[in-house]
């Protein structure tokens, strides 16, 4: 239940589901809310950051957008987990492959995120810290896509702080140590879940691919992320 408010949840008394899904963009929350959950209710609109709390095959599901980048996730993941109560987020989005081998629409799942952000910083750890997903919800997920017949990557992505870079060479160099992806979120997630003891995981359609220079249609877009929600929603069932 959602006792109370934050300054950037206000759910007046509307309940937050422990399991949640989060896109970046808030109107996907809102499709999400409206296509795959029942009896959906609002919980949030302050900044039409929208989320919604509804049941998915039975079980308490809330979805609700983040915003882009580390210091967006960051901020409302850490309300989600130390003031709503959530122990199990998803985020849900795109990303660009760094490697030939990851094809448009292929599925990448978050082992662990690199990052070029500072956020790590305010942990004040004695060396660098190597912020990883939930291995118990990364199997989860990994084993629903490959009984799918989905193709799934598990393997370490970078958050950049940057979508356009100033130096030409920035994500060829983050490929050479194998990392397979390029976004802008999962390490604030991944810090503040493991910062709680709670459980986090990251999942995205590739969009684009920097290796290849492929892109995806918009109506690609649509149908790869559809099969994501779907996957992801399987986590309601642990
Ligand atoms: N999300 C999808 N494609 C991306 C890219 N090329 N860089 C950062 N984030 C992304």
């Amino acid at each position: 239940m959602s006792p109370t408010s934050t300054p950037h949840i206000n759910p007046q008394g509307a309940p937050i589901a422990e399991t949640i899904l989060l896109p970046g963009d808030p109107l996907r929350a809102k499709f999400i809310a409206e296509t795959f959950l029942e009896d959906a209710v609002q919980f949030n609109s302050v900044r039409n950051m929208f989320g919604y709390t509804g049941t998915y095959q039975g079980r308490e599901l809330s979805v609700m957008g983040t915003g882009m980048g580390i210091p967006s996730i960051a901020l409302y993941s850490w309300e989600l987990i130390n003031v709503f109560g959530c122990t199990k987020l998803v985020r849900i989005g795109s990303c660009g492959g760094l490697t030939e081998g990851l094809a448009l629409n292929d599925l990448v799942l978050a082992q662990a995120a690199s990052t070029d952000s500072n956020y790590l910083a305010q942990f004040d750890l004695p060396g660098t810290w190597a912020p990883t997903g939930s291995f118990r919800l990364l199997d989860h997920v990994y084993r629903a896509a490959e009984s799918r017949g989905i193709t799934a990557h598990a393997g370490n992505v970078v958050s950049s702080d940057t979508f356009y870079h100033a130096q030409d060479d920035t994500t060829e160099r983050w490929a050479k140590m194998g990392v397979l992806a390029v976004e802008m979120e999962t390490v604030g997630l991944y810090a503040n879940a493991a910062a709680a003891g709670v459980e986090a995981l990251a999942m995205f359609t590739v969009s684009d691919n920097l290796a290849t220079h492929a892109q995806m249609t918009p109506e690609q877009r649509q149908t790869g992320f559809a099969q994501m929600i779907e996957l992801a929603a399987t986590v309601t069932e642990l």
